[in-house]
């Protein structure tokens, strides 16, 4: 994980490198730093925490201007989030400094090689291993010092490294970690991401996996790391403006994002179908293998696997056909079979969970196609899959996913429907009402967001709660997994997602007067079994909150409190529904409960590590 910002040229205020790497924080913010050449010496000021405390240490020279200079926000792997183990790393006199974002598999061994030659170690990391094994191999030309040094590394790793012996020259390097390279006038920046650079350029280069670039103000080279020859590469101009990266008077991303959530349903609605047509044009030469392919898998991480879950009910329930679902970090060393009629489905708001591009890479090896369900068009997942759908969510900047969640599932359904029909496992009848009633979604969450109020009141009854259940059957047990993890991510309650059913084989021994049962008790065909397990729940003293649709009079009665959704023809659509109330109730108990709503600790949105 990890974020990491490099510079090179006419010069740019300290200010406005902070503010970029600001916009990198979702990758994690336990710590940053930033290293720059400073009157041909090597500068350097890192600490724990957030970008914001380095900008208030660094307030004198906010306005120090510099040709050359890099950065890096830290989620920890080797080593606690405090300075020594911040990046930048330097060497021992001060004048080589390098970001590292990934994980070094064989640093323990190569430290051992270092330590005898002398080198020492000031933090516990595996990239400071980096920084002087660089150091070791220089002699004249920095350029020749990193390949060297970068073929002994094993594992993953996007660097950004500066010498004041060159300080006109930044090196980059990308081996699975994602880097791009930012173009602009007599200057040239390098990123993790694209928000990063957004207000300096918009003009973008994605470095490769396994290359290496030299950038001065003027001008980039890139070369293949293994045959160290130079290789073209593509420009490619971002749409994505800067407002979409920015809060526009929420007090949350969290809460922005939740509330883009009907517009996002309205554009992906509009965009994927035509004329009670299910259509994706980014589809349209693979109808001939979707249509012969005999297996379907989906794998994805932590929220897009519960969207892939719902997904997978849906399909199931109006379809002849089915799918087999596991997270990545599972479906990556499980042994199928998948074979050249297979279909791997793999999720991903941000395109470069490792697990997720490990899952697909095996899959590929296997012969079978990839179809992304994408948030990130530039992604790694986008660029290394056969297919892809974009998710059209825009950027998501809170770390606890919310409008990437609605969006994956309406694509997914959307996709679904138009793949049913091609197979021929759909009766037009029932693929027609569905997509009809498909648009009424953005009409629907509308209407719960309009409720906020009430959720907001309800959430602040349970606050107090130091536990909570989550229940849900069918379509919405997968709800009930992300209702448990979104309050988990940012209040930091432990909360448990289960399927109702499943309650008596175990959880039912925790419930006592002290824990919140959340019952999503939504008008469906499993109505009924729901009511008996809140009865269950009940009977034990636990305090019900249940999510019921209008007018269900039994449910509320026996509910402590209740969320109301709008009653729906198509209980497909409850599952976005319950989503937004989950999400709003997580909200506002974390924010009742005074935690850090958009960075919670320990997490990043983010995972490009194992
Ligand atoms: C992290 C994020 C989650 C996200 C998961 C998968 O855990 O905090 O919000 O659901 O990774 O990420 P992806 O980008 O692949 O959807």
């Amino acid at each position: 994980m990890c974020g990491i910002l490099g510079y090179v040229g006419k010069g740019r205020p300290f200010r406005d490198l902070l503010g970029g790497l600001t916009r990198l924080e979702y990758r994690g913010y336990d710590s940053c730093g930033i290293a720059a050449i400073k009157n041909d010496k090597l500068f350097l000021k890192k600490r724990s925490g957030k970008v914001n405390q380095l900008k208030k240490d660094l307030s004198k020279s906010l306005k120090t201007v510099s040709s050359l200079c890099i950065l890096h926000t830290r989620w920890a792997t080797h080593g606690k989030p405090n300075r020594a183990n911040a990046h930048p790393h330097i060497n021992r006199e001060s004048n080589l400094s390098l970001v590292h974002n990934g994980i070094i598999e064989n640093f323990l061994s190569l430290k051992k090689e270092l330590l005898a030659k002398g080198y020492k170690f000031s933090s516990e990391t595996d990239s400071e291993v980096i920084v002087n094994l660089i150091d070791s191999l220089y002699t004249s030309s920095l350029e020749e010092a990193v390949l060297k040094a970068i073929a002994k590394l094993k594992g993953s790793f996007a660097l950004g490294v500066i010498s004041s012996s060159e300080p006109n020259k930044l090196i980059a390097v990308r081996k699975s970690s994602p880097l791009i390279i930012g173009l602009g006038k007599n200057e040239n920046f390098i990123a993790s991401d694209v928000p990063a650079i957004l207000s300096f350029t918009k003009r973008i280069i994605y470095l490769k996996d396994g290359q290496m670039a030299m950038l001065n103000k003027g001008s980039v080279r890139i070369c293949d790391i293994k045959t160290k020859r130079k290789v073209a590469y593509k420009i490619d101009t971002v749409k994505i403006k800067l407002e979409d990266a920015q809060k526009k008077g929420y007090t949350h991303f969290m809460l922005k994002e939740m509330f883009e959530q009907p517009a996002i349903s309205t554009k992906i609605l509009s965009s994927y179908s035509k004329n009670q047509k299910v259509h994706f044009s980014g589809l349209k030469g693979c109808e001939t293998f979707l249509k012969q392919s005999k297996k379907v898998y989906i794998s994805a991480c932590g929220t897009a696997y519960h969207a892939g879950y719902v997904a997978k009910y849906f399909l199931e329930k109006h379809s002849s056909l089915n799918l087999e679902i596991d997270t990545s970090s599972e479906f990556r060393y499980r042994q199928i079979e998948m074979g050249k009629n297979s279909l791997l489905i793999a999720i991903s708001q941000s395109g470069e969970t490792a697990d997720t591009l490990a899952a697909v890479r095996q899959a590929k090896k296997q012969g079978a196609k990839i179809l992304s369900v994408c948030n990130v068009v530039g992604s790694s997942l986008v660029k290394e899959s056969d297919f892809a759908i974009p998710t059209l969510a825009g950027p998501e900047i809170g770390v606890a996913s919310t409008k990437a969640y609605s969006a994956q599932l309406l694509c997914l359904f959307l996709f679904f429907l138009y793949f049913a029909k091609l197979k021929g496992a759909i009766k037009n009848k029932e693929y027609q009402g569905l997509l009809k009633s498909l648009k009424k979604l953005p009409s629907l969450q509308r209407k719960i967001l309009a409720g906020g109020k009430d959720i907001r009141r309800i959430a602040k009854a349970f606050s107090k709660f130091g536990s909570f259940l989550f229940l849900g059957r069918g379509i919405n047990y997968p709800s009930a997994l992300e209702g448990a993890l979104k309050l988990k991510e940012i209040s930091y309650i432990p909360a448990e997602g289960y399927a109702a059913g499943e309650m008596k084989h175990g959880p039912i021994a925790l419930i006592d007067e002290y824990r919140a049962v959340v019952c999503i008790a939504v008008n469906d065909n499993l109505h009924e079994k729901m009511l008996s397990n809140i009865q269950e729940a009940k009977a034990r003293k636990g305090k019900i909150l249940a999510i019921i649709s209008k007018g269900d009079k039994q449910a509320s009665n026996l509910a402590y409190k209740s969320i109301v959704i709008p009653k729906v023809d198509n209980t497909d659509l409850n599952p976005f529904l319950a989503a937004i109330c989950l999400q709003l109730f997580a909200y506002y108990v974390a924010k009742n409960l005074g935690c850090e709503i958009d960075q919670p600790r320990n997490l990043a949105k983010s995972v490009t590590v194992e």
